[in-house]
This record gives structure tokens, sequence and C-alpha cells, in this order.
């Protein structure tokens, strides 16, 4: 009948096996992490690390832009959590739109307060 059909197939459960495993694991440590604070920087780290952590392109626009002591996202105490959710919902010059499919409101709640948070100063 058809040839391809059972293959196709194939590799469509294979490739939504692999999406549902990343998700998997993607999802563990922030739901593992305990006290809201440290959740919020677990989550911080997890979804917005790539490029907010040392080396990253967020931090190296920052540091263009803002100079060295506002490069780390992270040792920030000048950011109102509601600016920091605006950012990530309507992105910022090279900084893109991160989706609620990426991160879900009840985590960029706790991500920007994390950020919010005046507790960290001095903290990476
Ligand atoms: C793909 C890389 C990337 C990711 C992922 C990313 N950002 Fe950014 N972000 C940037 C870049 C680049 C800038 C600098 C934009 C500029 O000013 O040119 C930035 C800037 C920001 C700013 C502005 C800071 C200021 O002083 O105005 C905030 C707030 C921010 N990001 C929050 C987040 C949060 C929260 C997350 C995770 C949910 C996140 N970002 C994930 C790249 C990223």
């Amino acid at each position: 009948m058809n040839p391809g059909g059972i293959g196709i197939a194939a590799a469509l459960a294979a490739a939504l096996g692999f999406v549902g495993l990343a998700t998997a694991q993607t999802a563990t440590p922030a739901r593992s992490a305990a006290g809201p604070v440290l959740d919020g920087e677990a989550l911080f780290k997890a979804r917005c690390g790539y490029c907010h952590l040392e080396g990253g392109t967020g931090t190296m626009m920052l540091e263009r832009r803002l100079g060295k002591d506002k490069a780390l996202l992270g040792q920030r105490t000048d950011l109102p959590a509601d600016y920091v959710k605006a950012v990530a919902r309507h992105g910022l010059n090279s900084m893109p739109t991160i989706t609620r499919v990426e991160v879900p409101d009840e985590e960029m709640e706790r991500i920007a307060a994390f950020i919010a948070s005046p507790k960290k100063a001095g903290r990476k």
C-alpha cells in the first residue's frame, strides 16, 4: 500500500518521544528546588542562564550598553519585577521575546521576583 508509511510513523513517534523527554528533563530541576527565592534563582539559571550568566550574549550586550556593574542580571538590584516580566514577554533590542510556552507565567513570576530581590547583592 504505502511502503513509506511505517517509516514516517516511526520517525514521528521517535521525534515526539524525544520532545517529551527533553521537556521532562528541563522541567524537573525547577520543580524539586526548595524555597521561593532559591526556586527563582534555579529557574533563572535554567531559563535565562545561557544568555545571562558569565559569557552569555545578554551579559555582553548589557555590559556594552550599561556598563560592567549592570552586566549580570543575577547581581542586579535595580530591576523591578514588572520591568523584568515586560522585557521577557516583549523583548528588548537583541533580547528575544520569551513565550509562555518556553517559560510559563508561574515560572516567570518567580524568576522576576528573584531578579528584583535586593537580598542577592554580591552573588553571581
Ligand atoms: C537568547 C538570549 C537571551 C535569553 C534566553 C534571555 N535574554 Fe534577557 N537579554 C538578552 C540580551 C541580548 C539583552 C540586552 C538587550 C539590550 O539592551 O540590547 C537582554 C536584556 C534583558 C533585560 C534588560 C535589563 C536592563 O537593564 O534593561 C532583562 C530584564 C532580561 N534580559 C531578562 C531576561 C529574563 C528574565 C530571561 C529569562 C526568562 C531572559 N532575559 C532570557 C538576551 C537574552
